[in-house]
Parts: C-alpha cells; sequence; structure tokens
C-alpha cells in the first residue's frame, strides 16, 4: 500500500505538467485528495487493517495530502498571475509606469470631509438593515419629478432651478430622491434604502449655497411602516452621527413627493438650544425634510398604496458636514483646495 501511494503521487506530478487551466488543476486536485480521491479511498480503507499499517499509511497519506495540497496551491496562483500578465500584456495601461510628481490626494491630504461623513452614515444605516444605491448624476424628468408626483407644471419644479439638457428630456439630478424611483423598480416590498450622491443645481453660490452639493436620500416601504418608524429610525441616526441623545421635532413641511410632509429639527447643539447664529437663535436647527411616501410615488413605482405605505428623508449632506467640523462656507467643500482637505487627515 506504501508503495501503492508512492506512485499514486509520481502519478500526480506527471498530470500536474500537462494541466493548463484553473478549472484543470482544481480537477486533478479533486482526483487525488478530493472526498472521493484516491488518496482519500486508501485512508477510508484504512479501517480493516492493523494499528501498525494504519499509523505507517495513514501518516504517509496524510503527508502526500498536505504536499499535494501546497503544489496545487502554487499551481492556482501561478495561473492566476499569468492570466492577469496576459490581460495586462493586452492592455493599454502601462501598470509599471512611475511618476515620481504624481501627488495622490490620499496621501497628501486623506479623505475628503463629505467622504468621512457619507461613509460612517453609510454604516449606520447599513447596520440598520438598509441597502446603499446609486444613480445616475443625468437624470430624465420621469425620475427627477413626474414618478416624484411633480407633474410638468407643478409650481415645486421651480423650487428646484434645474440644469436642463437641450433635449427638454434629460437634467443634471437636482436631489437624489431620483434614486427613490430607481430603487422601486429593482425591489419589491418590504425593503429599505439609503442613497447618497452629488446633487446639482443651477444656483447663486454664497456661504450657504452651491451649485454641487451631496444629499442621502432614504426610503422604507413595508406592510405597515408608519411615522413612528421615521422617527425612530432619524432618532437613532442623529444620535450616533452626533454621539449623543438628540431632541427632535417635526413640523408641517411641503414636498409633493410625501404626504404628510415634515421638516425634522434637532435642538440645536452648537449652543444647547440657547440661542446662537446657527440655530438663527430659534434653538432649532432644520436638518431633515421627509414625510410619508405619497400613493401616487408608490404607484409609479408599480407598488400598490392600499397594500404598502413608507417613509422617506432628504438628509442634506454638507449641512451636516458643516455642523460636524464647524465649517461656516460651503463653498470649501468643493474648492479642491487640499490646505482645507488636509486639515481632516487625522479623522
Ligand atoms: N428632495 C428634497 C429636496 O431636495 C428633499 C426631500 C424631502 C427628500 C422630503 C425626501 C423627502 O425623500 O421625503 O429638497
Amino acid at each position: 500500500m506504501s508503495s501503492e501511494l508512492d506512485s499514486l503521487f509520481q502519478e500526480f506530478n506527471q498530470s500536474l505538467g500537462t494541466v493548463k487551466t484553473k478549472a484543470e488543476t482544481l480537477d486533478l486536485k479533486s482526483k487525488f485528495i478530493g472526498p472521493k480521491g484516491q488518496i482519500s479511498l486508501i485512508l477510508k480503507s484504512l479501517k480493516d487493517k492493523t494499528a501498525e499499517e494504519k499509523k505507517l499509511i495513514g501518516s504517509k497519506s496524510n503527508e502526500y495530502k498536505v504536499k499535494i495540497e501546497s503544489i496545487i496551491g502554487e499551481k492556482l496562483s501561478l495561473l492566476e498571475n499569468s492570466e492577469i500578465n496576459e490581460k495586462l500584456s493586452k492592455s493599454w495601461i502601462d501598470v509599471t509606469l512611475k511618476d515620481s510628481n504624481l501627488d495622490l490626494g490620499l496621501q497628501a491630504a486623506g479623505y475628503h470631509p463629505t467622504s468621512i461623513v457619507q461613509r460612517e452614515i453609510e454604516d449606520i444605516f447599513i447596520s440598520m438593515g438598509f441597502d446603499v444605491l446609486d444613480g445616475p448624476h443625468i437624470e430624465d424628468d420621469w425620475h427627477n419629478f413626474a414618478a416624484l408626483n411633480v407633474a410638468a407644471d407643478h409650481p415645486a419644479r421651480d423650487m428646484q432651478d434645474t440644469f436642463w439638457f437641450p433635449d427638454a428630456v434629460h437634467l443634471l439630478r437636482t436631489h437624489t430622491s431620483c434614486i427613490q424611483v430607481r430603487g422601486m423598480e429593482v425591489k419589491k416590498p418590504p425593503f429599505k434604502f439609503v442613497a447618497p450622491g452629488k446633487v446639482f443645481r443651477c444656483e447663486r453660490t454664497d456661504a450657504s449655497h452651491e451649485m454641487v452639493f451631496h444629499q442621502m436620500d432614504g426610503m422604507m416601504v413595508g406592510e405597515d411602516v408608519s411615522v413612528a418608524h421615521l422617527i425612530y429610525f432619524m432618532k437613532t441616526l442623529l444620535t450616533e452621527v452626533f454621539k449623543r441623545d438628540v431632541e427632535v421635532r417635526l413640523r408641517p413641511g411641503f414636498f409633493p413627493f410625501v404626504e404628510p410632509g415634515f421638516e425634522l429639527d434637532i435642538k440645536c447643539l452648537i449652543c444647547s438650544a440657547k440661542g446662537c447664529s446657527v440655530c438663527k437663535h430659534s434653538g432649532w436647527v432644520e436638518l431633515l425634510p421627509c414625510g410619508m411616501v405619497h400613493p401616487n410615488v408608490l404607484k409609479a413605482g408599480n407598488i400598490d398604496p392600499e397594500k404598502f405605505t413608507g417613509f422617506a428623508f432628504g438628509l442634506g449632506l454638507d449641512r451636516l458636514v458643516m455642523m460636524r467640523y464647524g465649517i461656516d462656507d460651503i463653498r470649501l467643500i468643493h474648492s479642491g483646495d487640499l490646505r482645507f482637505i488636509s486639515q481632516f487627515k487625522s479623522f
């Protein structure tokens, strides 16, 4: 039996020379050491043998098993590398090219504060079972407006100054709410997701207005989703973001895609609601527009509003970043100035 093992190992080595692909390598592995492989069968047949034979053959088979395992591993990584090399040799990108002047933003400055906050909030939502969805910057009328219950002649279109393309159908998305429509196209309720990203508006810029800024929309749809769910998730989010218990209040707010719609305010954390310039001396900061998804929006997403309800919200990420780090001019966020960004390197 011992010599049988030796010749099996020899056979393995010979076959290895003829193997050319990863699949063939794996086949060879299972032929010798897979559950029904030849060496495994020898090991299984040991039960009828004497104690001495068991010891001898057992340890020899295990030795070969380990050897074969490691040879197969080497072969697989060799094949993997040659596949990569082959792909690279066909590509026009020279990955070996070095440019000593190349100053990688990350090395020089670290992550952008918006990326830091966005990732942190994504993680909070992921831990609560939400998915994270993405959508295109160039949208069409349907996703940005019509499916969100903003009809062609709806005055709400004037609330957002849109960059239209010459075809008058395509536009730069004015909010991440359009990803709600994209989400409903691919998901069946119950579902919950957040959708972060850049949005664009043709606005005059000042310390608190930019033409490009960041939002994160969220949507949860299910059979008994209510305002209580909305408040619970928003409160948990804000407590996690600000690392302390925050007091919130809901005021009525109007957005065509929610009914009822709310403005969610938090008690000013800068002045503990005593009154300061951030809260405009009211003690409250407007942070989160939200509401219960309008039945027309559910219908546009092929969801039966008789059966399902949902909440949605739109978080202004830049405002949150500014509050978190005490940044007083939104234009700094997009300045691309490494001196600004590098201040966040330690966060
Ligand atoms: N899309 C709105 C805006 O940009 C914000 C918003 C309000 C989003 C209410 C929502 C929502 O999802 O429910 O002004």
